[in-house]
């Protein structure tokens, strides 16, 4: 791939466009255009995107369909999909996406034999499914529980969707342990008895230090209650069986996914065998069909219709030309409050770099930072900031329109608050608003001045018809193709994570330095290298 960043024109055009905007703001458009409406959303797989209430016009699409166009767009989305190894730094194709349609929406691959290998991939999640239901069946003690041991995209995939279609109270309650925080592992354990409880554990590397030891002590607690040998009956889920072979886990239980799906894309693989033991492999397939079906959207259009690619261009904007340094998203669903930690893995692991992909430094600004949380709750926490405060924060609100429960009065309030959270954002409220509002009470002016919104705040809203596995699926395969315009527009390899090694590297180095049987001695030895905070939060710990 060449190094092609944002060409000085485009960049200077962008600029003076935010500067207009940020002296008429959005509301204005709204005025110079009656269907600004229709014109800025779009409808796919029965999610609305309304982008009206964001600085989105005509003429800033125009310069990012011309940006598209300069940086060869359309090309590197074609190098995804047929499987150029768009990794560069690690050498590998990107093709989570053909887990979703093994036939690659007839795309020519440059390696045909990924076609077989994502076939592959699906038959053996298929069958281990089948495997594991049918001896399921057979148990004297049926299963209740699953401890499903994995961490980063070996978990947060899973977790997400088996909370958002898992239904109410499900026969089988998973317990996701990923920290190698021993007091995640002694609640869940503790939740947990031998007879009913399977183990399945889930590493794309089978390497990862928290899984392994988190693993192993799974594994201790089934021996201390009299099961001599648990890693027998103990699932995998890698790319790399050997790794699993390695460790003890029996060959016949182990589900693997090609290497060309990376980490924070594998929900779609058998990563997600615990979920889909939950919630049924019809669902699960619904779901992988709701994401092809964004595939061909995000594939075949032109970027000026494109939701991903307009997404992204609003992001670049927003961070590049405007200073936003962080994005919010707000899920108005229950069902969906892993869905932000989801995101964030998958946009800050993936653009949060600072090299382009020839190596040489970014020269603008990569990933915001992602937070977010779900509504109603943070309109009771952090929405006085999103309202009132000094940065400028685009805000995205997903909602349902439909629920899956019988207390109608709640749901309706509950988008009534998401509804009315986009408009006071952009709406604001002026003195006037307040003195009509406010006019007998004879409030102060400080009183006055507290209660002014200076609105203006741009938001998206995605309006989901019902949270089926169709429109999840769609919904997570809109983010990661935003993921990726997001990294081609500013040159950055999306798909490696070296960012994570230095500080795991260390913690190596230091974990021998907290042991207490470590003789000061030997600690004294390793000392170089590290900053005297560090050096003495070791000591205190040693102390400890
Ligand atoms: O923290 C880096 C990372 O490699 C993530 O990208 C990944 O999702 C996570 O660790 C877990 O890795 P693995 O699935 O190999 O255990």
């Amino acid at each position: 791939m060449s190094s092609t960043s944002i060409a000085p024109a485009i960049k200077q055009t962008l600029s003076e466009h935010a500067k207009q905007d940020l002296v008429k703001g959005i509301k204005c458009k709204f005025e110079s255009d009656h269907d600004r409406v229709a014109h800025t959303s779009y409808d796919i797989a029965d999610i609305h995107f309304d982008f009206s209430k964001t600085h989105i016009d005509q003429s800033m699409l125009e310069v990012y369909a011309d940006y598209a166009a300069k940086i060869e767009f359309q090309t590197k989305r074609h190098a995804l999909f047929a499987g150029e190894r768009v990794n560069v730094t690690e050498g590998r194709s990107v093709l989570h996406t053909l887990l979703r349609d093994p036939g690659n929406q007839g795309i020519e691959m440059v390696r045909p034999e990924t076609l077989t290998q994502a076939q592959a991939a699906r038959a053996a999640l298929l069958n281990q499914y089948q495997d594991i239901q049918a001896q399921l069946a057979e148990r004297a003690t049926p299963i209740r529980n699953i401890i499903h041991v994995g961490i980063g995209g070996s978990a947060l995939g899973p977790q997400l969707i088996s909370e958002a279609l898992s239904g109410v109270n499900p026969d089988i309650k998973i317990h996701f342990i990923s920290n190698i925080d021993g007091h995640q592992l002694v609640d869940a354990l503790d939740r947990c008895d031998v007879e009913s409880t399977l183990v399945i554990g889930v590493s794309k590397t089978f390497t990862t230090a928290e899984t392994l030891q988190n693993i192993d002590s799974v594994s201790d607690w089934f021996r201390a209650q009299g099961v001599t040998q648990p890693l027998a009956n103990f699932y995998a889920v890698t790319a790399y069986p050997d790794n699993a072979v390695k460790y003890g886990i029996p060959q016949s239980n182990i589900v693997s996914f090609p290497e060309w799906v990376g980490g924070r894309y594998s929900v779609w693989s058998s990563v997600s065998l615990s979920a889909a033991l939950v919630f049924g492999i019809e669902k699960f397939e619904e779901f992988l069909a709701g994401a092809a079906e964004m595939d061909r959207h995000f594939y075949q259009t032109e970027p000026v219709d494109n939701v991903c690619f307009i997404a992204a261009a609003l992001d670049h904007y927003y961070t590049n030309f405007m200073h936003a340094k962080s994005r919010a998203i707000f899920a108005y669903d229950h069902r969906l409050r892993s869905l932000v930690d989801y995101l964030q893995q998958l946009e800050t692991e993936s653009n949060g770099k600072d090299r382009q992909v020839d190596g040489s430094p970014v020269d603008q600004q990569t990933s915001a930072v992602i937070w977010g949380g779900v509504g109603t709750d943070v309109q009771h926490s952090v929405f006085q900031m999103l309202h009132q405060g000094t940065s400028l924060i685009p805000s995205e609100f997903i909602l349902v329109a439909k629920a899956d429960h019988e207390l109608d009065s709640h749901h309706q309030e509950l988008l009534a608050n998401g509804v009315a959270q986009t408009a006071a954002l952009l709406a604001g409220q002026d003195l006037d608003k307040i003195n009509e509002l406010h006019g007998e009470e004879q409030l102060s002016d400080l009183t006055k001045q507290a209660k002014i919104f200076s609105g203006e705040r741009p938001s998206t809203t995605m309006l989901l018809s019902q949270l089926t596995p169709r429109t999840l699926g769609a919904l997570l395969a809109f983010y990661e193709h935003r993921t990726f315009c997001g990294g081609v527009l500013v040159n950055i390899n999306s798909y490696d994570q070296m960012g994570v090694e230095l500080g795991k590297r260390l913690a190596k180095q230091v974990n021998p330095m907290l042991d207490p049987s470590t003789p000061a001695s030997e600690v004294q030895k390793n000392v170089e290298g590290f900053d005297a905070s560090t050096l003495d939060l070791i000591a205190r710990i040693r102390q400890a």
